[in-house]
């Protein structure tokens, strides 16, 4: 898909991945872009890049589904809807069920919610494009991080199962799945040891992220893997299951 011309709604735009998409995107001539993020200095970054922001917290069902229909009602529609806020949570067995529950609620239902309204808007127009950033932890999981490597893979489901669902209908689906990518989300996981073998893949910048997102929309994959060793790493898993466990019980903490 050519984005040119394209009405864009983007999550997580205050920052990192999503902030690097609307800069990128912006470049493209989009007809209109819009931002949502649940902190208020979104409105800074959505005026430097001629935007519309909208403060709202993508787990809230009615609040953030009346902010998509009220961007269809202003913009006429949305094109192409980058599903990208997400959280991480450290943690194994000690993860409370209130911290799943967050886990759930930002990490998966928001694609849910944001789902219900914009496939059937997108099957009326007859065609819309929705990206979801998942990561490379719902692909190949994430040792010390339960909730998140599960709701990232939950997330990945759903996005094989919109794409299945709905092609025919003219709907395109994609799942943007990097491994490290230098935000604040990995700011927060502390110091990674110098050693540690995810490292040795690169910590890419979001703003190349961002550009290799725009060329997987442009070529219509299914599948963004800004780190190219992930597709064999994919391949090395459903080769040899076993195996693959193994090898990833090596990087537990
Ligand atoms: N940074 C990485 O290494 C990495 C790797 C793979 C996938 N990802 C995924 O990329 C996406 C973006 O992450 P990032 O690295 O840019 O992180 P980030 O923390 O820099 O940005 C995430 C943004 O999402 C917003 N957000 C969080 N919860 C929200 C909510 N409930 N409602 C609205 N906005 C909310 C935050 O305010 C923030 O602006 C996430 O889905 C993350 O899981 C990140």
């Amino acid at each position: 898909m050519n984005i040119q011309n394209k009405n864009i709604v983007i999550t997580g735009a205050a920052n990192g991945i999503g902030h690097a998409l609307a800069k990128r995107m912006s470049e493209e001539s989009p007809k209109s872009i819009s931002l949502i993020d649940i902190k208020s200095s979104l409105k800074e970054v959505a005026r430097s890049f001629n935007a519309d922001s909208y403060i709202v917290d993508v787990s809230n069902e009615h609040n953030f589904q009346t902010i998509l229909k009220d961007i269809i009602n202003k913009n006429g529609s949305i094109d192409l809807f980058c599903s990208n806020a997400g959280i991480q949570q450290f943690g194994t067995l000690e993860t409370s069920t209130l911290d799943w529950q967050k886990n759930w609620d930002v990490n998966v239902m928001s694609h849910i919610y944001a789902a219900k309204v914009l496939i059937p808007h997108m099957k009326k127009q007859g065609s819309g494009y929705l990206l979801l950033t998942v990561s490379a932890a719902g692909l190949l999981n994430m040792p010390g991080a339960i909730a998140y490597a599960t709701t990232k893979h939950a997330a990945m489901g759903l996005a094989e199962n919109l794409a299945i669902m709905f092609g025919n209908d003219g709907i395109k689906v994609s799942a943007l799945c990097p491994q490290l990518v230098d935000t604040d989300m990995l700011k927060s996981s502390g110091d990674i040891p110098e050693d540690h073998p995810l490292l040795k893949d690169g910590v890419l910048s979001a703003d190349f992220v961002a550009n290799e997102t725009i060329k997987g929309i442009n070529a219509e994959k299914f599948l963004i893997l800004p780190h190219k060793q992930v597709k064999k790493y994919i391949q090395g898993k459903a080769f040899d299951y076993d195996s693959w466990i193994e090898a990833v019980k090596e990087l537990a903490p």
